[in-house]
Parts: structure tokens; C-alpha cells; sequence
């Protein structure tokens, strides 16, 4: 059938390699099972690109990554790279693609599996059946915002600056992304800001509320400060449907929304861009734990966030909703059947590495598709 569906792989550095391999199974099962296939091309990013090319994503990988149809990304930096000079850092790989290719809708979903509710830092009651889509902006804010750095004024004394800056389109666009999947959802928006302080945040809220009122008149939308939203997810996580926020809250929301879940080793993410006039779009799928060095070569790593990265990307960059669903349930079933990597092992379940978890992935879709 179609034979080209483009994706350039990105490992990284870390976990990334290793955990990429057990991607590649699961690329070789849909080849031979599903009679898809995929055109895969291999790149550098971070460190490793830092290394051999001098620079953590060159012009040339950020051209690879525009003609793919989707970038497969693991995870960036290390300690070997710690002491480098502020713009050549590894993570600006991952910040000059999702600015160079205009990915600028962030999805991280926080759920909590069934199989994996007592790796919770929070009671069982507050987390069973959390399903938590946080949209967080990303190519704007201040992130990316001017001016910035560090001057000097005439007595040497340093000052900081960072600059929060937000358009009204750039805001619209990530809040229409942020009501449509939430038709898929529950039905509710929660939208963050800081707009009893900031003046970006007051237009923030105003323009999520124009949209909502709009666009989405059958969308409930709720407005909140980003630091109650904050105490609130750790007291009382299930009452979001999808959070909604500027590149820094998003940021700092995502990474404890990832911590109720007890599983950073679980969970993927989708980085999109707007559809062009021939219905492409530009996309990055990525796990959202880092590249883990302390356990990097152990051959210990969780693959399934990346694997679950693989299937957001299935489904959002190709429509292959069953397809993802398939590997989604996989995973389920693999853990539900008892096997944990290092980063989720519980009392009384078997123990394995990363290979292992791969195998066992691949053998069970093998049973679900028979
Ligand atoms: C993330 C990371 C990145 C970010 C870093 C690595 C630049 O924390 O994807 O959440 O801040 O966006
Ligand atoms: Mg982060």
C-alpha cells in the first residue's frame, strides 16, 4: 500500500538511542504486519549533533526534518555537554525545530494507566483514571521573546532579562487547538495565565475567551491563575479535561502534571504545527522524559514513552487512529501482565530491561492483530 510516509528519526542523546531501538521493532512490525511502511532517515540532534557537527541541529537536519512527514525525536544533553557556551547548548536542537518548523502546539498528555496507579506520589482515589491533555504554546513567549540577556551597565553590574510576548493570532491559534481536542474529550478547557500580574496574561485571557465565545460556544472554558492551577492539580487532578498555557507555564504545568502520574517513563508528547493549503502539517513526537544519563548504556530504560510517542504519531501525522490504538493497548497489556522496567517496578511484578519490554511489546501486538 502507501509506501511513503517520511520520518526522520532523531535520537539524541542518553536513553534516546537505546530507547529508539525497541521504536524501530515496533516500525518493523507495522511493515510486515500492517503492510505499512515507512521511509526512514536517521539524523543528529543535541549532544551527538554538538560532537560531529559542532552544532546541536544543523541547517541541514532542520531542512531533513521540513521535508519529512514527521520527526520521530528522543531526548537531549548530558553531562558531557554541561559547560557548554549559552548557544550551544544540546536542548536548543529541540528549541530551534520547534521554531524553525513553526511547531508551536505542544500536546502532553498526563494519563495514568490502570496497571501503574500506586506509582503515584498522590493517593490512588485523587489519580485512578486521570486523563489530562496539557496544550502548552510553544515557539512564542519567553522562550523566544526580545530582548533578552545578560548586560553590563557602566559599573559592571549585570541585569537579566527575558521578555514574555504574545500576539493575539499566535494565542488564537494554540486555543483553537486546545478547544478542538476538547470536543474530543470532556468538553472543557482550562486556560492559564498569570493575569492579575502580567499584561500578556490579560490579553491571554481575553483572546482565549473570544475564541471560546466564538468558536466554541458547546466548549466549557475556565480561566485560571497558573499558580492555583499548580496547587489544584496536586490536590484535585481529575477535574481538568485540557489545560491551556503560554510556553513557560506549559512547561513548568506539564512537568508536574508528568510527576502524578508517577511515570515519566510513560509519557509521550506531539509538537504541531499548522495545517498548510495541501493538508500537510509539520510535527515532532517526543517522550517527555529526558535523556536520563545516569542510566544511559544500562540497557535499563522504559521505551514506552517513546513507543507511545511513535503512536501519537500515527495518529496525528497519518490517521491511523486504529493503528495507534493498537500500540496504545499493547502497552497496556504488556504492563497489565505483570512486566515493569527499573523507572516502575512495583512489589510482586517481573523486572526487565529495555529489549526485553520491546520484545514483549512486539509479541503482543503480534497477538492482537491475529
Ligand atoms: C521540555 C524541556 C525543554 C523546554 C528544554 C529541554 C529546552 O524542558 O521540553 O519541556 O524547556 O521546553
Ligand atoms: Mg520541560
Amino acid at each position: 500500500m502507501s509506501s511513503n510516509k517520511k520520518l526522520l528519526i532523531l535520537p539524541g542523546d542518553g536513553i534516546g538511542p537505546e530507547v529508539m531501538r525497541e521504536v524501530r521493532r515496533v516500525v518493523d512490525w507495522m511493515d510486515r504486519r500492517r503492510h505499512v511502511s515507512f521511509d526512514i532517515e536517521e539524523g543528529l540532534v543535541g549532544g551527538a549533533a554538538l560532537d560531529a557537527e559542532g552544532t546541536p541541529c544543523s541547517d541541514e537536519t532542520v531542512a531533513r526534518a521540513k521535508a519529512a512527514d514527521a520527526v520521530l525525536f528522543g531526548s537531549v544533553g548530558g553531562p558531557k555537554w554541561d559547560s557548554m557556551p549559552f548557544d550551544k547548548r544540546p536542548e536548543l536542537g529541540v528549541l530551534r525545530l520547534r521554531k524553525d518548523l513553526g511547531l508551536f502546539a505542544n500536546l502532553r498528555p498526563a494519563v495514568v494507566l490502570d496497571a501503574l496507579v500506586d506509582a503515584s506520589s498522590l493517593k490512588a482515589d485523587l489519580v485512578r483514571g486521570l486523563d489530562v491533555m496539557i496544550v502548552r504554546e510553544s515557539t512564542g513567549g519567553i522562550y523566544f521573546g526580545e530582548p533578552r540577556g545578560i548586560h553590563k551597565d557602566a559599573n559592571g553590574k549585570r541585569t537579566g532579562i527575558d521578555t514574555e510576548v504574545y500576539t493575539e493570532d499566535e494565542i488564537a491559534r494554540v486555543a483553537r487547538i486546545a478547544f478542538d481536542l476538547a470536543r474530543k474529550r470532556r468538553n472543557k478547557v482550562t486556560s492559564v495565565e498569570k493575569a492579575n500580574v502580567m499584561q500578556s496574561g490579560r490579553l491571554w485571557r481575553a483572546v482565549v475567551g473570544e475564541i471560546g465565545k466564538a468558536e466554541f460556544p458547546d466548549v466549557e472554558l475556565e480561566h485560571m491563575y497558573a499558580d492555583n492551577c499548580a496547587m489544584q492539580l496536586c490536590s484535585r487532578p481529575k477535574q481538568f479535561d485540557v489545560i491551556l498555557g503560554s510556553n513557560l507555564f506549559g512547561d513548568v504545568l506539564s512537568d508536574l502534571a508528568a510527576a502524578l502520574t508517577g511515570s515519566l517513563g510513560m509519557l509521550p508528547s506531539a509538537t504541531l504545527g499548522a495545517v498548510d493549503s495541501s493538508g500537510r502539517r509539520h510535527a515532532l513526537y517526543e517522550p517527555v522524559h529526558g535523556s536520563a544519563p545516569d542510566i544511559a548504556g544500562k540497557g535499563i530504560a522504559n521505551p514506552c514513552a517513546q513507543i507511545l510517542s511513535f503512536a501519537m504519531l500515527l495518529r496525528w501525522s497519518f490517521g491511523m487512529e486504529e493503528d495507534a490504538r493498537l500500540v496504545e493497548t499493547a502497552v497496556e497489556k504488556v504492563l497489565g501482565g505483570g512486566l515493569r522496567t527499573a523507572d516502575i517496578m512495583q512489589a510482586g511484578m517481573a523486572r526487565v530491561g529495555t529489549g526485553v519490554m520491546g520484545e514483549a511489546l512486539v509479541r503482543e501486538l503480534d497477538k492482537l492483530a491475529a
